[in-house]
């Protein structure tokens, strides 16, 4: 129901106003950093919004920078007729000034209450420079490694991506959105835009029904079940219709299924690439397909504001249609008190005060430790020592602050982040012992860089070996048609190799890699993902030991890039031991869920409360987890089930629990997680949930293709 104020609005406001209601605009920014180095320079960049703020063509803009433009755009709304603030909105994915892990990374922390944290601390931090609301958490399933876009989400997994979802819904909208340190979330991209063919971005995406239902629908429902106010259309076509086209998408499934009763705004341009796509003639003709299938708010193109008004006075369009939006805009507006106080996020003294404050980049680092995952330790080389050993930092990731952030980190300064080179030389006795050398460029050879590398190497008694993917190599229109390290980098790594000196690989990536050679073969090797501000320090804690390492891969790493798309939840085979390429088993390299610790773990004593659970029923599953080493450990025990036979073939294993136990030398604890018959259930033939009774195997494994320990049940009628 709207209230009195957002009714009497839309009573007074002329079509053209509605339709500015529902548009959004990119202000013309250069860069974000550029601007905060020169704040009167982004608030120049706005000057060619101020005239259409105040004639009420505008419902809101994004990715603007700091309370002096944001102040100068609302002032001049407010001035207009009818004195509707706009809202301002941007792409905070992981973090604002104080950058956090990438999303991808972060999930492999499997701690959502990490992840609600940090998406507080960019909430904060955002509205503390007028924003009102954020265009994340990015919810998309990410099961195509190729797809650049694999590095905002939480991987490859429903339960993981759906807990994900929630914290992160959680963490930005707080306790109300009427919180000045609170924004608007925005769940995207409505739906299954990581399911785009062959991995590459804004493709069509050609997948059942049921595939959209099982597998990138739950995310979203966690995100609704939070209370996500916004959500985002994805750009992409499901078997024949544009997402931003489809009824049965926007309004049929999203609302009338799902129970979302917030606002749908589009993705840049995505309404008009209807048009581009073939399903409508021309703009207008977009425009009209887009607002009868439920997409209230249009993004940066501009063609609601253009074409409304004349769909409306053709009949084509009916105003309840426009108003059922409008109202949508403005009680997203007043949840968020902008009618009460517009100004009320664009406190300059809170600009001031509330950037990169110490206790968030101290949460920056402890979320960067949580996200790093250890994929092998042989002879236990990590921790290293501290002091007494020359150590060789050779890789393009050396040194040097570009890559450090991630992708989608528009309003931070990569120079303020902390680089691997810096870490390591805070972290040891004597920096004067550490040597670092480029070697390779990302994608290209460094002329004598083989040369200085092998010899920093010959010189040296440990070598950390930083190789993998630059920032722009995973996001947005990023994706890579071969996940593997570029060849320049593979060259490096087997003439350092070569030497025989003790390597450490940290890898740098926004995507699973299918790791080879010299890589692969290291005794050990991090995932350091893009870990933000704190890179360098969190990365040195790991490697010498001031934390452990606790990450597990929320993406299977394949044995080989042919793979992909490989996802450890795959379907039963009817053939198991000839599904698979001639040269590649059907296995990943690194399964979903894998992690190493500095501890020695084993698992025993699995026991079921019960053998036999009715349709309401639970149980419980306790076993004993035991860590045998000289260091303390994080470790996640994981629950997988699969049902050995029902009526829809179902995937091999599914993640249905998972929870950190610590453990110190020689500690051993007793781990319980209780399931309940709800959690077994599947999609029926009718595409509805359905418990179905039969047997069920469960593990208790250390990662999805972990033998780990087994026990059966049985579901009874
Ligand atoms: O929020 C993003 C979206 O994820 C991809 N296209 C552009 C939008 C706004 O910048």
């Amino acid at each position: 129901p709207l209230s009195s104020r957002v009714k009497s609005l839309i009573a007074q406001m002329t079509i053209e106003e509605k339709a500015g209601q529902l548009t959004l605009m990119p202000t013309p920014w250069t860069s974000a950093a550029a601007a905060r180095i020169n704040p009167a320079a982004a608030v120049k960049n706005v000057e060619n919004l101020v005239g259409d703020a105040q004639a009420g063509r505008l419902g809101g803009v994004f990715n603007g920078f700091g309370v002096d433009a944001h102040r100068k755009l609302q002032t001049a709304a407010v001035k207009g007729r009818l004195g509707i603030p706009m809202i301002f909105a941007g792409d905070v994915i992981h973090g604002y000034r104080t950058v956090f892990p990438v999303p991808l990374g972060e999930a492999a922390s499997f701690d959502t209450a990490l992840a609600e944290r940090t998406a507080r601390a960019a909430a904060e931090e955002m509205a503390a420079t007028g924003f009102d609301w954020v265009f994340a958490p990015m919810v998309d399933v990410g099961r195509d490694a190729r797809w650049g876009r694999t590095v905002e989400g939480a991987g490859e997994d429903v339960l993981l991506s759906s807990d994900m979802a929630r914290a992160r819904t959680r963490g930005f909208q707080g306790r109300s959105l009427a919180d000045n340190g609170s924004v608007a979330a925005c769940m995207k991209h409505f739906a299954a835009y990581g399911a785009a063919e062959g991995g590459v971005d804004y493709n069509t995406a050609d997948i059942s029904e049921r595939t959209l239902r099982e597998v990138y629908l739950p995310p979203f429902q966690a995100a609704i079940d939070a209370g996500c106010a916004t959500v985002m259309a994805a750009f992409e076509d499901i078997a024949g219709r544009p997402v931003h086209g489809s009824h049965e998408m926007l309004t049929g499934i999203l609302r009338g299924e799902m129970g979302f009763d917030g606002l749908v705004v589009g993705d840049y341009n995505g309404d008009l690439e209807i048009a581009a796509r073939g399903l409508a003639a021309d703009a207008r003709d977009a425009a009209r397909i887009a607002i009868m299938a439920g997409l209230d708010m249009s993004m940066a193109s501009g063609i609601y504001r253009d074409h409304l008004p004349s769909l409306v006075a053709a009949g084509e369009v009916p105003m309840e249609r426009v108003d059922e939006a409008v109202g949508r805009v403005l009680t997203l507006k007043e949840k968020l008190g902008l009618f009460d106080d517009p100004f009320r996020r664009m406190d300059p003294k809170r600009q001031q005060a509330r950037m990169r404050t110490k206790p968030a980049l101290s949460l920056a680092r402890e979320a960067a430790q949580r996200s790093i995952v250890l994929l092998k330790n042989e002879g236990d080389l990590l921790p290293l020592p501290r002091a007494g050993k020359r150590i060789a930092i050779i890789g393009p990731f050396a040194e040097g602050q570009s890559n450090l952030h991630g992708p989608w980190t528009l309003f931070a300064d990569s120079k303020e982040a902390v680089d691997l080179a810096a870490g390591i030389r805070a972290a040891v006795a004597d920096p004067a012992l550490v040597a670092v050398v480029k070697g390779s460029e990302v994608t290209s050879p460094v002329s004598g860089g083989i040369d200085a590398a092998v010899a920093a190497a010959r010189a040296a008694d440990i070598v950390i070996l930083a190789v993998g993917e630059r920032e722009a190599m995973s996001g947005e229109a990023s994706s890579r048609d071969l996940i593997v390290l570029p060849a320049p980098q593979q060259a490096l790594a087997e003439a350092v190799a070569a030497v025989g000196k003790p390597m450490v690989v940290a890898l740098r990536n926004g995507r699973a890699l299918a790791l080879e050679g010299a890589v692969l073969n290291a005794p050990a090797i991090l995932v350091t993902w893009f870990l933000g501000s704190e890179s360098g320090n969190a990365t040195a804690d790991i490697l010498f030991g001031a934390a452990g390492p606790s990450g597990r891969l929320p993406v299977s790493f394949p044995i080989s890039a042919g793979q992909v798309p490989y996802y450890y939840a795959h379907r039963r085979p009817g053939r198991p031991n000839n599904t698979r390429f001639i040269t590649v088993k059907n296995e990943a390299r690194f399964p979903f869920g894998h992690g190493l610790t500095y501890g020695k773990i084993s698992y025993s004593d699995l026991s079921l409360s019960t053998r036999q659970i009715g349709k309401n029923g639970q149980l419980r599953a306790t076993l004993t987890v035991k860590n045998d080493g000289k260091h303390a450990a994080r470790e996640l025990v994981q629950i997988y089930v699969q049902d050995v036979v029902a009526s829809v073939t179902q995937p091999i294993r599914e993640l249905k629990a998972y929870q950190h136990v610590d453990l110190a030398p020689g500690q051993s604890k007793q781990v319980s997680f209780t399931l309940s018959a709800a959690d077994l259930a599947f999609l029926g033939l009718d595409l509805k949930p359905l418990i179905e009774p039969g047997q069920f195997t469960l593990w208790a494994a250390p990662s999805a293709e972990a033998a780990g320990l087994t026990a059966g049940f049985e579901v009874i009628a």
